[in-house]
């Protein structure tokens, strides 16, 4: 809780940051009237959401896997996979740290797996994260795509993004919001993604709304 008894929003991106964009208006707005967001981390330098947290006057950091990565080769499969688990744990770390500790941490096209050494010291904090898919269809990478080609071949016929409770198990947490939308068969990818990001903007923002409630029941 800030000084402006307004709850801390932490959002973690990797890119564009355009549901991230939709929090920032929403909170100044007033559309999220019980928080606002303290701090956004980003997985890469040069994502262009961190120009859209500065002009928000909003404390940015970059935290990236590349630089645990460094000097260990591909193949060294193991050293990698102990760097990657301390990416996780100094995450968590550095979220813990007493001026950024918030009250929820919202994941807004975060691509990068968040492993139990990240977790478990965050037990306390509810993580919630963005998949534009359905719960159980299409875990993992590339599901708007996926999605789509499922609807073209018949196989499903509706599509959409959830909210989630972020666990161990790549976009499998309990869902807190769900929105969908009617695969067509006429139309193209390009047009079928357009509509997944309208109802992401509005997902990411409702489902926030929801787990700040949660936090003041
Ligand atoms: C969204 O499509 C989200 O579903 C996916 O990455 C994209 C993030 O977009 N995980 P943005 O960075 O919020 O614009």
């Amino acid at each position: 809780m800030t000084d402006t008894g307004k709850l801390k929003i932490l959002v973690l991106i990797s890119g564009n940051g355009s549901n991230l964009q939709a929090i920032i208006d929403s909170c100044q707005s007033g559309k999220i009237s019980n928080g606002h967001v303290s701090q956004v981390i980003s997985s890469k330098e040069g994502a262009f959401g961190l120009e859209r947290a500065a002009k928000a006057n909003i404390p940015t950091h970059v935290h990236k896997l590349q630089n645990y990565y460094k000097g260990i080769p591909k193949e060294e499969k193991e050293k990698r996979n102990q760097a990657r688990e301390l990416f996780n744990k100094e995450l968590a770390e550095y979220i813990l740290q007493p001026e950024n500790k918030p009250d929820l941490i919202v994941c807004a096209g975060w691509m990068i797996i968040l492993s139990p050494s990240f977790l478990n010291p965050l037990k306390e904090i509810p993580i919630i994260n963005l998949h534009p898919a359905l719960p159980g269809a299409f875990a993992g990478i590339k599901a708007i795509e996926r999605a789509y080609e499922a609807g073209q071949k018949g196989e499903i016929t509706k599509g959409g993004v959830m909210i989630h409770k972020v666990i161990a198990e790549v976009d499998e947490g309990d869902p807190l919001l769900v929105k969908e939308l009617d695969l067509k068969k006429e139309e193209t990818l390009e047009q079928y993604e357009s509509r997944v990001h309208d109802i992401e903007h509005e997902a990411i923002v409702d489902g926030t709304i929801i787990a700040l409630e949660k936090l003041v029941q």
